[in-house]
């Protein structure tokens, strides 16, 4: 996830202030791999840039294809890249990153050194109320990356059946009280459809029990997280698009990947682990090339931000970076 400062209180509309989480860690793991000349690196989740702006400046031949599903996020990223004097270096593309095999078809790239996901919401989607990201200003209940894309949070919370309300909640939400919250949904909205943030986050925070209102922060952040990771489908496109990105590197070529919480590392934990694996088949004496792994990792387990980076921007608190690097070509 990115930081961005909210709006100005007055004054012309200033461009969001821009924080990339783990810029120096990802620069680092991602380098060796992109400083050739004719380089050419994936980001998967372009946002505003941030990343993608720090690698072409560290490897003046690097080339970059920027995905992102957001069309104000391209606009935005465009810009920036413009103004930084590298339009000619990028190619943003309008692409949920699971379609990434298809761009780089479509583009004549066979293999590429670097691939970036930094997952999540940018804070520029956070900070934009009307993108109905947040339970702190009321805004219709939309959340889609994609205003595009056919299912909006006010679908989901108006039409799943209880007991998959309930899941969605407890799943991606991790919240224990999945059960009571889906049931209140359901008997309000039998009353009124919800089409606002603010009925649903007091909703929510009226279906917890009292005592736990005062722990954890915000009692509706783990419904909003919930309802986001349905609503843009995020760990599927996630556990298709990581196999996918692997395929794509070239041999020396690396991947690294920030997520944002247990639920995605996990995903990337268990991806990179298989790549990094043995295969041959245990009955046999010694190992064989052809089963041997095809990554090797770059990181011990999933790295934390310092507390200095943590400080100055609390949303970097829960990110986690996992990387590796391509050594074989798939048997
Ligand atoms: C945390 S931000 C990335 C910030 C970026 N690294 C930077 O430094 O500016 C994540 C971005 O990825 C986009 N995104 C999230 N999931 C996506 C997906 N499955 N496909 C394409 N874009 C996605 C979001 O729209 C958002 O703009």
């Amino acid at each position: 996830m990115s930081s961005t400062g909210p709006a100005a209180a007055s004054g012309p509309p200033q461009p969001p202030v821009h924080v990339p989480v783990l810029l120096d860690r990802v620069v680092e793991l991602l380098g060796p791999a992109c400083a050739a000349d004719g380089a050419v690196m994936v980001d998967a989740t372009l946002g505003l840039a941030g990343h993608t702006l720090a690698m072409l400046e560290a490897h003046p031949g690097l080339r970059v294809v920027g995905l992102d599903r957001d069309p104000d996020a391209r606009a935005e990223a465009t810009r920036r890249i413009e103004a930084a004097g590298h339009a000619g270096r990028v190619t943003v593309v309008p692409a949920v990153f699971d379609e990434l095999p298809e761009v780089l078809d479509r583009l004549g790239i066979a293999e590429v050194q670097g691939v970036l996901f930094d997952l999540g919401v940018s804070s520029l989607q956070l900070d934009r109320p009307d993108r109905g990201f947040s339970y702190s200003t009321d805004a219709p209940l939309d959340m889609r990356m994609d205003p595009g894309a056919p299912r909006t949070a006010a679908d989901v919370v108006n039409t799943y059946p209880p007991r998959e309300l309930a899941r969605v909640l407890r799943v991606y939400g991790e919240e224990r009280f999945a059960s009571r919250i889906a049931a209140a949904i359901d008997r309000e909205r039998a009353r009124e459809p919800f089409a606002g943030t603010a009925r649903l986050a007091e909703l929510v925070r009226e279906a917890i029990p009292a005592a736990t209102r005062r722990t954890g922060g915000h009692p509706a952040k783990r419904t909003f997280q919930a309802l986001r990771i349905e609503v843009n489908d995020e760990l599927g496109a996630l556990e298709r698009a990581l196999p996918a990105a692997i395929d794509a590197l070239a041999v020396g070529g690396r991947v690294a990947v920030i997520t944002f919480h247990s639920l995605e590392d996990r995903i990337v934990k268990q991806t990179l682990a298989a790549g990094a694996a043995d295969r041959t088949p245990p009955d046999l004496p010694v190992p064989l090339p052809e089963h041997g792994p095809v990554l090797r990792l770059l990181t011990r387990g999933g790295e934390a931000a310092g507390p200095e980076e943590t400080a100055g921007n609390p949303r970097a608190a829960s990110a986690r970076v996992r990387a590796a690097e391509r050594i074989r070509r798939a048997a």
